[in-house]
């Protein structure tokens, strides 16, 4: 569902900005310092509730402001297609607020459902280098969004840990059974819908790696959060003890890890910083092609800084997945020339930026 119409007000350095992009491919280009990255952020932000460069959202609120609002217009496709007002508002303190059509939503997920977006940018590499939460997220993310039924039993999950982890905490050994039927169920669910959707995912993300750069060989390891060949039952009788020391639980879903290798190494460990931009960049195309493998439409991607990210031959590699993909993109550049020789796609807008102040650009 790509955005028709998107406004902006109070984020970082832009002024209250209204445009109209183009449902297929947008560049956006302007000097360091200009506002693009807000613009992406914007964006990203009304569809996952965080930034990809502040773990505070109210950094991105302008300074002299108490709130920033968003708000986009989506074009639903198919027969009978409509178009969605997506709204979300932040205040400095905290407070959020989603409306959709008017009606408010209760969570960020309902808003995520309806703007999947996945970001290339800068700081992607981490993905490899970072947490193993980070990689778990990410593998989530398409779970979420191509196995509608896995947010409920995420949510069962997650109520059934902080159980049993009260539990534990208080070391109450006796309820320790009662819980552990419920744990192990849920768990099982969680690791089945990640298997599931993996299984379509690693061949994907081989040969989406190799339109990419064929030369770079990594592989994809699942760690279910739980020895492979153990049964959590045993795992969690056996750990218990230390279970109870600690106060949580060390095994299960919630320690899940999408492990990246080259041989039995870690990717990060051995591959150059561009290598590890590559994989990065196929990991989140994959998520984009099975996304659209399962409902129809692609997600929007936002490609920050472009240049930065990848050389010309691997920029000129992906811009062709995402032309495949026919998704609506965002990608900005300090130069336009860098970009409209990466890419001549048959539609897009131009966009510069300058002083926070976005203005599209006649093609004419
Ligand atoms: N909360 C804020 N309020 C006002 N300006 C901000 C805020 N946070 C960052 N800025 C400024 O916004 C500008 C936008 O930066 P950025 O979007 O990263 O530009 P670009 O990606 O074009 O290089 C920067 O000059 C930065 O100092
Ligand atoms: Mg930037």
């Amino acid at each position: 569902m790509p955005i028709r119409r998107l406004s902006v007000r109070g984020v970082r350095n832009l002024a209250p900005l209204d445009i109209h992009p183009h449902s297929r491919v947008n560049f956006i280009y302007g000097d360091n310092g200009s506002g693009k990255s807000s613009l992406l952020e914007s964006i990203a932000l009304l569809s996952s509730g965080k930034s990809f460069r502040s773990n505070q959202i109210k950094q991105l609120i302008h300074h002299d402001a108490d709130r920033l609002e968003l708000e986009c217009e989506l074009d639903e496709t198919g027969a009978d297609a409509q178009t969605q007002d997506l709204y979300s508002l932040r205040l400095r303190n905290g407070d959020v607020l989603f409306r959709l059509d008017g009606s408010v939503l209760t969570s960020q997920a309902q808003v995520a459902t309806r703007l999947p977006v996945q970001v290339i940018e800068p700081n992607t590499f981490r993905l490899l280098v970072g947490s193993p939460e980070d990689r778990r997220q990410f593998l989530d993310w398409g779970v979420f969004h191509v196995e509608p039924g896995f947010i409920e039993e995420w949510r069962i999950f997650r109520k059934v840990l902080k159980q049993r982890n009260s539990v534990l905490k208080q070391k109450e050994v006796s309820w320790l059974d009662v819980w552990d039927g419920g744990f192990i169920e849920a768990s099982e669910k969680i690791h089945q819908y990640r298997l599931a959707y993996l299984k379509a995912f690693v061949p994907q993300f081989e040969s989406t790696l190799a339109a990419l750069d064929a030369e770079i060989k990594v592989r994809l390891h699942y760690y279910p959060g739980w020895e492979k060949d153990s049964q959590l039952k045993d795992i969690l009788t056996r750990q218990q003890e230390r279970d109870l020391q600690l106060g949580y639980t060390q095994s299960g879903p919630h320690r899940a890890e999408l492990r990246i290798r080259v041989d039995k190494l870690p990717a990060a460990d051995v591959l150059s910083r561009g290598q590890q931009k590559t994989v990065v960049a196929a990991l989140k195309l994959t998520q984009g092609i099975l996304y659209k493998q399962s409902c129809g439409n692609a997600p929007i991607y936002l490609v920050d800084d472009l240049a930065s990210e990848l050389d010309s031959r691997h920029r000129l590699a992906l811009c062709q997945v995402l032309e495949d993909l026919k998704c609506q993109v965002f990608i900005t550049s300090i130069e336009k020339q860098q970009l409209m020789d990466s890419w001549t796609p048959s539609e897009f807008k131009v966009f510069h930026v300058e002083h926070g102040k976005i203005e599209e650009e006649s093609l004419s």
